[in-house]
């Protein structure tokens, strides 16, 4: 039988760059194996074993992704890789949805209240702080829906299911007062909302871990305030 001509280099194989990085690949491999050192030999045959490995493990995984992703297409956006107990992650984003909407009409509240010297610059930042809860209640709502859940803005119950008091303070002291304990409460329960969603719910922790960054921020700005106005405050 005729020896079967070797093939030679063909120029249109390597004509793309991926195909010459593959031929380059090649020589380095075929260097190697002839190098006079074995370690350097080693080290090229432990590389393709690595490679080979990897790629057959990541290839199974990739299609095993793909056949769970198109199981329950309806459900959007969680799969069957979701890890958290849904009806529970609902729940807990519900009552941190209160707690949001109960902080907008508490801020509300002071902002339109707030009367003396120093009103005006307490006021904006009463705004500020409606505003950006009012921007964490749509995050959380629609958090609720991307994850097969309705969010729940019943007026009924809301101070119930907030985690938060909403306390309408007299002087603008008690107000600032109020908000920084309703911030304070928010803070302690996304923390611990947090360390629930774990790594079960990636996506509703870290919305969670940017909301807790921003209360943390209101209380800190409260507590400023709470220091240029309130003269009785403890050292
Ligand atoms: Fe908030
Ligand atoms: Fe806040």
């Amino acid at each position: 039988m005729a020896k079967k001509a070797k093939k030679a280099p063909n120029k249109k194989t390597a004509a793309t760059p991926s195909e010459r990085r593959l031929e380059q690949r090649r020589g380095d491999d075929r260097r190697r194996e002839s190098s006079f050192f074995p370690e350097e030999r080693r080290s090229g045959r432990e590389r393709r074993r690595n490679e080979r490995r990897q790629a057959g493990s990541f290839l199974s995984d990739v299609s095993e992704l793909r056949r769970r992703a198109r199981m329950h297409i309806d459900q959007g956006a969680v799969t069957s890789g979701y890890k958290a107990d849904r009806e529970k992650v609902i729940a807990v984003l519900n009552q941190a949805l209160a707690t949001e909407i109960v902080c907008v009409l508490r801020y509300k509240r002071h902002y339109f209240m707030a009367t003396g010297i120093h009103a005006n610059a307490v006021a904006q930042e009463f705004l500020e702080h409606a505003n950006d809860e009012q921007g964490h209640a749509d995050q959380i709502a629609e958090r609720i829906t991307q994850i097969d859940g309705e969010p729940d803005f019943n007026p009924v119950g809301l101070a119930t299911r907030s985690h938060s008091e909403y306390q309408e303070g007299g002087s603008l002291v008690e107000m600032i007062r109020e908000d920084l304990v309703a911030e304070r409460i928010a803070i302690e329960s996304y923390a611990e909302i947090v360390r629930f969603l774990g790594d079960r719910d990636i996506v509703s922790r870290r919305m969670m871990e940017g909301i807790l960054a921003v209360e943390e921020e209101h209380a800190n700005d409260l507590k400023d305030l709470l220091a240029t106005l309130d003269p009785t405050k403890p050292a």
